[in-house]
């Protein structure tokens, strides 16, 4: 019998095809909504895999009736809406998808980073406007990118790829993690910095870091009154990591000069939430790893990782190891 496999969104046609030989599917088949949690929670009762996306909340109590699951495949490289801990108790894999959305991602946040600095949307909406009246000197005047100093808050494999891009941008590049990272500072000439030393010497301030119970409010309003009034803040990982009311403050009595969001704390964010009534707010509905090559790259390596750990192999982005070593 082939093992039974809930799959919470419509997906690529190639995921499909990698699956549909080996499982017997259940599809959510709505491309712009999300699966019901009820409808999730009926169908996981007798699942051996979960093919699921970062809209997905997997916790204690949906892990509670999942007797027979396996193997939890998120389509994403963030983890933070899987309980991973209790998914671990109960000897269930949970895999990800990194590397492959690595490079799609740096280019967006670098992106946003130009777009906020040169304010390219609110430039692009006054031209629509017909607000446009003749060229003058301080129109829509932002802040200089090239030679600038950016700070990136976790140097993994994405922050690594947004600190090669500011390279060629001849930017000085600190940054902060929870280890230092010797080899990255050789081969990209970044430099280690406190986190509020980070924050006071950057012209753009990059979060780059997981949303963990740690990172949770890392940014708040003492972290935002320590950047330069000239400061931008760019957040494409997650929402959690910023206290939004404490960012709204900052950026409303010019605390700090803008910000680039493309993650929200609540997602999607609906058209009256407060950060998008400032003009010095670009923002973006999640898009980082957008890109059609990438997001077909994402499904199938998720694809890939369900199939190994439903056949018993190791598979290759396996967030918990430890399963493994206890098995
Ligand atoms: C997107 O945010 C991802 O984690 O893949």
């Amino acid at each position: 019998m082939k093992p039974k496999v809930v799959v919470t969104r419509k997906l690529p046609d190639q995921a499909i095809e990698m699956l549909a030989p080996y499982c017997e599917l259940d599809i959510w088949p709505a491309e712009d909504e999300p699966i019901p949690r009820k409808v999730l929670e009926q169908n996981i009762r007798d699942a051996d895999g979960l093919y699921c996306l970062l809209t997905d909340t997997i916790d204690q109590t949906l892990l509670d009736q999942a007797h027979r699951l396996r193997v939890i495949s998120n389509m994403a490289g963030g983890y933070n809406n899987i309980d991973v801990g209790a998914a671990s108790r109960r000897r269930i894999m949970v895999t990800n998808t990194p590397d492959v959305l690595t490079e799609t991602t740096a280019d967006l946040t670098f992106a946003l980073l130009m777009a906020t600095a040169r304010r390219i949307v609110e430039a692009e909406r006054f031209l629509r406007n017909g607000e446009w009246r003749t060229w003058s000197p301080m129109l829509l005047t932002g802040q200089d990118i090239y030679g600038a100093t950016m700070g990136i808050i976790g140097l993994g494999r994405i922050g690594s790829a947004v600190a090669r891009r500011a390279c060629g941008f001849n930017m000085r590049v600190l940054y902060h993690s929870t280890h230092r990272n010797e080899l990255a500072e050789q081969e990209l000439g970044v430099e280690y910095a406190r986190l509020d030393e980070l924050l006071s010497q950057s012209d753009f301030v990059v979060i780059m870091t997981p949303l963990t119970p740690q990172t949770r409010n890392l940014i708040g309003a003492r972290e935002l009154a320590l950047m330069k009034p000239t400061a931008v803040l760019i957040n494409a990982a997650r929402g959690g990591i910023v206290d939004e009311q404490a960012l709204y403050d900052a950026l409303k009595s010019g605390v700090i000069w803008a910000a680039g969001l493309d993650v929200f704390e609540q997602e999607p964010a609906m058209p009256d939430h407060p950060l998008l009534s400032l003009p010095n707010v670009t923002a973006l509905p999640h898009i980082g790893s957008a890109s059609i090559r990438t997001r077909v790259r994402m499904a199938k390596l998720a694809a890939e990782n369900l199939l190994d750990g439903l056949a018993g192999k190791v598979p290759k982005c396996l967030v918990n190891k430890e399963v493994m070593e206890e098995n």
